[in-house]
């Protein structure tokens, strides 16, 4: 495609080194933003219609041409080339390419920089819902492995010492407990989402053209229009940096599930088995079978939480209106959804695969101490203060 194909293009061509740098990795990354760019492009287009800025015909033209759009590249027959820029320079590209004139006609009322948000904005609703959707997952696989085993008993530690005893499905059920409060987390990032900020366009709004921005933002199912329009650029990144936020915990809760179940995979512990194909070997040592899978998740809290701090800090500071630097919020925020989706999926097969193995599981006598000590405060009417004293004479013999 040639540099006519740029919508900013004014004759003279870019210098290729400067166009590599600033396209950046945007040809791959946006590619998941194909099919929510096109739903937007339709929504604005059937609003321009709708305000007698754009004809039927040209409004029919543009849907269809953007609809096979999405389709085409679903089926891989096209990609966003370097050339293209962005997901947006693309589309337009090949619409006009498409339909003739009628595709120069939706660009009216709008810039790139409300429109990745839009893009951005609807991708971020689809991709929280199936985040909740993976934690749900290993949710679910923890109730099950609590509903088969969860009357074995297991030690209940404090400073990796025996301290009470506990069990299955009191272990199990934390992290149901927890798992799920991050699933609330996520679903309450849809609130900052669910903004719509077409009509802002470059971040100024779109003088003297009849812009409907609740037009769009009801086609597109927000709560509600983005206000005011030099709101829009300030919030990119929070939304991003709320819900990554959110996927740490979650991140930080699976690794700590990967942590628990490396020290019961140990063979001094030897509390759970592990099915073959969910353990890897090594190249010298004949007889491992490693779990590499549970260390890499309880590693990717790390990057979860790298990707946060480089969100927050490409936006602190930045003056208001759009800057380019808001394009690099995309890369660490793809990175984490895709990092927290795998993960929570991967603990699902673990735990669904696991199985605890209640002979290798001894519980000290001590950890009935304190429950000895409540008994006999609870029959002798003794202070728990004695009642400690005494029980811990006895334990020390
Ligand atoms: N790729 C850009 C981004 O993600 C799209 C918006 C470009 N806007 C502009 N004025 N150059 O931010």
């Amino acid at each position: 495609m040639s540099s006519k194909t740029r919508l900013w293009d004014k004759g003279q061509p870019l210098d290729e080194r400067i166009l590599r740098y600033t396209a950046g990795e945007d040809h791959i990354l946006d590619a998941r933003l194909i099919q929510y760019d096109v739903r937007a492009s339709i929504a604005h287009a059937g609003m321009l219609h709708a305000q007698g800025l754009l004809s039927e015909a040209d409004y029919a033209a543009i849907e269809t041409g953007l609809s096979a759009l999405a389709e085409s590249h679903a089926a891989g027959e096209w990609r966003i080339s370097l050339e293209d820029e962005d997901v947006h320079t693309a589309l337009e590209g090949r619409l006009t390419a498409a339909i003739g004139d009628a595709g120069k006609r939706i660009h009216l009322g709008r810039s790139r920089n409300d429109q990745v948000l839009v893009a951005l904005r609807l991708y971020l609703r689809d991709a929280a819902q199936q985040l909740a959707a993976a934690a749900q997952t290993t949710v679910t696989a923890l109730e099950d492995l609590a509903g088969k085993q969860g009357r074995i008993a297991l030690p209940g530690y404090t400073h990796m010492q025996q301290g009470m005893p506990s069990s299955v499905a009191l272990w199990a059920g934390a992290y149901v407990t927890e798992l799920q409060d991050d699933i609330e987390g996520i679903q309450r990032t849809l609130l900052r989402i669910n903004l719509s900020p077409l009509g802002s366009a470059a971040g100024y709004g779109t003088p003297n053209i009849p812009v409907d921005r609740q037009f769009t933002a009801d086609v597109l199912g927000f709560d509600k229009v983005h206000e005011p329009v030099t709101a829009v650029q300030l919030s990119r990144g929070k939304a991003e940096a709320s819900l990554v936020f959110e996927l740490s915990l979650l991140m930080q809760d699976l690794g700590r599930l990967a942590s628990d179940l490396l020290l019961f995979y140990t063979q001094e512990f030897a509390f759970i088995s592990l099915p073959d194909n969910m353990t890897t070997g090594s190249s010298i040592m004949p007889q491992k079978r490693n779990p590499d899978v549970l260390e890499l998740v309880r590693a990717a809290s790390a990057t979860m939480q790298g990707s946060l701090v480089e969100i927050m800090s490409i936006t602190a500071k930045l003056p208001s209106g759009y800057q380019r630097d808001l394009q690099r919020i995309k890369s660490p925020l793809f990175k984490a959804i895709d990092l927290a989706e795998d993960s929570a999926l991967i603990m699902a097969n673990l735990v669904n695969g696991l199985s605890f193995n209640a002979e290798n599981i001894a519980l000290d006598p001590s950890v009935h101490a304190a429950g000895d000590a409540n008994k006999m405060v609870v029959e002798e009417g003794i202070s728990f203060r004695d009642a400690y004293h005494r029980v811990g004479e006895a334990y020390k013999k």
